[in-house]
């Protein structure tokens, strides 16, 4: 891994409140803000596998892309992007339940609607799905499917209404916001995905509420990461069949693993470098099939975190 280009750590003493998350380092200044830093670490089953050459630089290139194209729609929290990785935000109390967005039965987590409903479950988030439907098929409409969100790296549990607001986990009126915000961004997503020859399948929302108690979408929005896209053109086939359009996620790694290892259980052995190049491909065609751009990588500094430490030289403390 030390031949690649990769930032697989984002550790910047000189900066104030660090959080260590599985993806993004946090570091939250004495005024308000919170610079976000995407790292290429690559996570599944509630681990780091690896590091992903430019992963970083792509999830917050396309999460730039949908806020830009999502600023009409609800308040975001960016302030402004001091280097291709890294976002500084407004540091908001994010709420407590995830707001997941479903567009069709997919899904291969535990909390997924596909994974549910082929184990005979018809109700599920507080809401009931009819019989006979298909592995990947298009719901009559979107559903929100919420989690708790678990800090500190616990496990999503799901969620219906009436638990969100049972717990007080969100007031009736946030509720209301968040769930008419997602609804939006995620009709929006679909539109702008779907003119790019995509599908916006599911994707998962952060939202957290200023100190005047706005509510203003957080953390990253349509990313690969957040979001399970499928290439349009193979959904009918795919559907026909019963398997899985063709998609770009992080399956070419999850599926190295789980060949080898229950990677729950065992120390997962190292990913090989052509897995880890293939999949550096796949961020970066996903990028360029999301907005339409080239995807420019940022070679300049000795090393990606030199570069980033020198852009964020002006928020040392
Ligand atoms: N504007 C914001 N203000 C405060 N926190 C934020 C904001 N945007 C995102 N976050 C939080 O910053 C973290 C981003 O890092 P990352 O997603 O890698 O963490 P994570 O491992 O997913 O952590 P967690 O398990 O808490 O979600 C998340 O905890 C996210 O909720
Ligand atoms: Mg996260």
């Amino acid at each position: 891994m030390s031949m690649l280009r990769t930032l697989p750590d984002a550790f910047i003493p000189e900066l104030p409140g660090r959080y260590n998350g599985k993806v993004r380092e946090n570091y939250d200044l004495p005024d308000g803000r919170r610079i976000i830093i995407a790292t290429d670490r690559i996570s599944a089953f509630d681990r780091v596998l690896a590091a992903i050459p430019f992963k970083g630089q792509v999830l917050t290139q396309t999460a730039r892309y949908w806020f830009e194209q999502t600023a009409d729609i609800c308040p975001n929290h960016v302030l402004e992007y001091p280097d291709p990785n890294v976002v500084v935000g407004t540091r908001l109390d994010i709420l407590p339940v995830e707001i997941v967005v479903r567009g069709y039965l997919a899904g291969t987590t535990s909390t997924s609607i596909l994974t549910k409903y082929r184990a005979g479950e018809r109700s599920m988030y507080g809401m009931r799905l009819p019989d006979g439907l298909r592995d990947n098929e298009r719901l009559p409409q979107p559903v929100i499917t919420p989690t708790s969100k678990a800090f500190d790296g616990g496990h999503d549990e799901p969620l219906s209404a009436a638990d969100i607001l049972e717990q007080g986990l969100l007031t009736a009126d946030q509720w209301e916001r968040v769930s008419a915000h997602a609804l939006a961004l995620f009709a929006r997503g679909q539109a702008r995905a779907a003119e790019r020859g995509l599908i916006l399948a599911d994707t998962k929302y952060e939202f957290g509420t200023d100190a005047a108690g706005n509510i203003i979408l957080a953390d990253e929005i349509h990313t690969p990461d957040s979001s399970r896209y499928w290439i349009a053109s193979s959904y009918e086939e795919a559907f026909e069949k019963g398997s899985r359009p063709a998609s770009f996620d992080k399956d070419v790694v999850r599926a190295w693993v789980t060949a080898r290892c229950d990677p729950y259980r065992d120390t997962v052995p190292e990913i090989p470098l052509d897995v880890i190049e293939h999949t550096s491909r796949v961020y970066i065609d996903a990028y360029e099939a999301i907005t339409g751009e080239a995807f420019v990588p940022d070679l300049t500094g000795e090393t990606v975190l030199a570069r980033i430490r020198a852009n964020l030289a002006p928020y040392f403390t």
